[in-house]
């Protein structure tokens, strides 16, 4: 069985069938999904959420709400993400394309949050867009025991080589079903498929054979069968290659 280790259904592009959508991923093969709650006023959508059985969730304060980021944002969420059924700090990090907020801020909340990952001995879920070298210049000031995901990658082969030297595995979604798919091609062929995630980003970014639709968890399985191409594999290999380093790092 498959795992989705990236979904946004708690969007509002879901309010009108997310329990259809959730029966699509489960007869589509995919057995859980990691719901990602990234901006302060979806958290307790994600605790709703958290009630169905196979999903699990992780929280944080994505870069684009850095400038919105209070004191007491941080404490909710250093008591929120010691719950039950959370997995990981995620998604946070840095966004220069958009730069919806501004960059120190988005540096500062960063930190806030990796510290809280650590000290809660979770895993942290790496938003990096266009902004490797600062991403990478503040993750080296830490030691993450408990590991993490760089989630959407899009960079090249010798950067992702640099994020799983320093211990994080790297998170493939939808965009390697694209024509264009830049170096991702590339990066799947050359990493060890220890450190692959695979994941849908949903309702962002659909596959090919879906584009221009929004995107949902069920979609998971183009990704998982680009995987298996690329790496000269069975889908049943890649299915279960990905869900395990899922297993390992989340669960
Ligand atoms: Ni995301």
């Amino acid at each position: 069985m498959a795992i989705d280790t990236h979904t946004h259904i708690s969007d509002e592009r879901f309010d009108g069938d997310r329990d259809e959508v959730i029966k699509r991923y489960r007869s589509a093969g995919v057995e859980t999904i990691f719901e990602i709650l990234c901006e302060q006023k979806l958290w307790d959508k994600g605790f709703e959420l958290a009630k169905t059985k196979d999903i699990w969730t992780a929280f944080a304060i994505h870069p684009h709400e850095a400038k919105t980021a209070t004191n007491a944002d941080f404490e909710k969420l250093k008591k929120i993400i010691c719950s039950d059924k959370c997995i990981a700090v995620g998604e946070t990090g840095l966004d220069y394309h958009y730069n919806l907020s501004p960059q120190n801020e988005q540096k500062d909340v960063f930190r806030k949050q990796i510290e809280i990952s650590i000290d809660a001995k979770k895993p942290i879920i790496v938003h990096c867009r266009e902004a490797y070298k600062d991403t990478l210049e503040i993750l080296r000031d830490y030691s993450f025991e408990c590991g993490g995901v760089i989630h959407s990658f899009e960079g090249s082969f010798m950067e992702a080589k640099t994020f799983i030297d320093m211990g994080f595995v790297i998170g493939i979604c939808s965009a390697i079903t694209f024509k264009k798919s830049g170096d991702l091609k590339e990066v799947v062929s050359r990493i060890d498929g220890s450190k692959i995630l695979a994941e849908t980003d949903c309702p962002y970014r659909s596959p090919q054979k879906f584009r221009g639709q929004r995107s949902e968890p069920a979609f998971v399985v183009e990704v998982i069968k680009e995987i298996a191409n690329i790496k000269n594999i069975s889908y049943l290999e890649a299915e279960t290659m990905t869900t395990q380093n899922a297993i390992k790092l989340f669960l």
